[in-house]
């Protein structure tokens, strides 16, 4: 089989390479990407050179571009991770999430639609169901849950995910949508809080963190993100959305404080900054139906995951400090002024 992996120049998509093209070597796997700000190459050094893996420079929302590598590739299999995922870049700057997020996604589904696909999978997030009150600790999502999007970026993913269902009922697609929660570990870009609070932390600058630190997370390490991803591509049925989670919910005052003690540093690091326009305040997910369905468990709990993420940040200095010392610093001055 061929599978077309867009945005493996990213996080998660990154990480689910690693995962799949050696567990895999029978299939071929072709990673697409833009490669913005978030999309870098050194995240795919570990399969670079691996006979069943290639790279294409591309954007998912240019037509011609799309439309010509899938009448030369032919693949069967299409997973989707590319997007602008960054909530507060999508305050400042919602158009580009319209274009990668929404018009992408559709640029894909077109696609699979004129070339003939065996699934097409989205990979979207809990974000696309709002979020919860922090008084009700017995509410989690479900698939069930109503779409009620906050931020432009969920809004975008929203959008994407109704135009994955919509053309899985009118035009027969075979496609499957999963919602996980919020990821971290290796190759975290580090402008999102886990990577942000461990590299700031390492050089001794101080943490930002957003209003009162009490709105909630669930936190997934991101292999198990992948295996579940994987599961539900090979497994799942068609034209069903996946939740995704593993129940380990933190304030981000938690978060930072356990990375602070992992770390040995004080927490006088912390600085509480303005709070993020329409702060979503807690997300949770309920995982019930991968769990029952396609027997999906996760290897990793929040502390477990946490000293594997510190460790790696710690081995990988190189890594993030490439990132830091590129474009990501004028943008991080831009957003804090710190
Ligand atoms: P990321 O920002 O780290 O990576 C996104 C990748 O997409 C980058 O490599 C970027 O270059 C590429 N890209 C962006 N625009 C593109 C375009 N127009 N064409 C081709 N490539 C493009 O994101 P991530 O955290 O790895 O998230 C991956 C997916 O998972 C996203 O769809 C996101 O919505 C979803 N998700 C993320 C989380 C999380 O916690 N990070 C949780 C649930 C779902
Ligand atoms: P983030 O990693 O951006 O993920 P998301 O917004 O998609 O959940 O943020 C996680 C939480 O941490 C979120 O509640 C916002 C908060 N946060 C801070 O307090 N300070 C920061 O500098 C960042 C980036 C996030």
């Amino acid at each position: 089989m061929k599978y077309i992996v867009t945005g493996g120049a990213g996080f998660i998509g990154g990480n689910f390479l690693h995962y799949v093209v050696d567990k895999y070597p029978g299939d071929e796997w072709i990673c697409l990407d833009k490669l913005t700000y978030a999309g870098n190459l050194e995240t795919l050094a570990p399969v670079a050179d691996r006979p069943n893996y290639s790279f294409v420079r591309g954007d998912i929302a240019d037509r011609d571009f799309v439309f010509e590598l899938f009448r030369k590739e032919k693949p069967d299999v299409i997973i989707n991770f590319a997007a602008e995922s960054h909530v507060d870049r999508s305050v400042s700057d919602p158009d580009i999430f319209v274009k990668t997020n929404v018009t992408g996604t559709v640029t894909l589904l077109d696609a699979c639609r004129e070339f003939g696909i065996r699934r097409y999978h989205q990979v979207s997030t809990d974000e696309v169901y709002g979020d919860l009150p922090l008084d009700r600790p017995d509410l989690l999502f479900t698939e069930e849950n109503k779409i009620r999007a906050s931020s432009p970026y969920s809004a975008s993913k929203a959008a994407a995910d109704l135009f994955v269902s919509a053309y899985h009922r009118t035009f027969g697609i075979p496609a499957s949508i999963s919602r996980c929660s919020n990821n971290y570990g290796p190759y975290h870009f580090p402008e999102k809080l886990i990577p942000l609070v461990i590299s700031r932390a390492l050089n001794d600058e101080k943490i930002p963190v957003y209003g009162n630190g009490a709105n909630v997370r669930d936190w997934l390490y991101v292999e198990d993100h992948c295996s579940a991803i994987d599961l539900v591509v090979r497994k799942g049925r068609e034209g069903e959305v996946y939740n995704i989670g593993g129940h380990n919910e933190r304030s981000n005052l938690e978060v930072v404080k356990t990375i602070l003690r992992t770390l040995g540093k004080p927490e006088s690091l912390i600085e509480f900054v303005k709070d993020r326009p329409g702060h979503d305040m807690r997300y949770a997910m309920d995982p019930t139906k991968i769990e029952k369905e396609l027997g999906w468990k996760p290897k990793h709990t929040f502390d477990s995951g946490i000293p594997a993420t510190v460790e790696w940040y710690l081995s990988h200095r190189e890594w993030w400090e490439h990132i830091i010392s590129g474009e990501y610093r004028n943008y991080f001055e831009k957003q804090y002024g710190l």
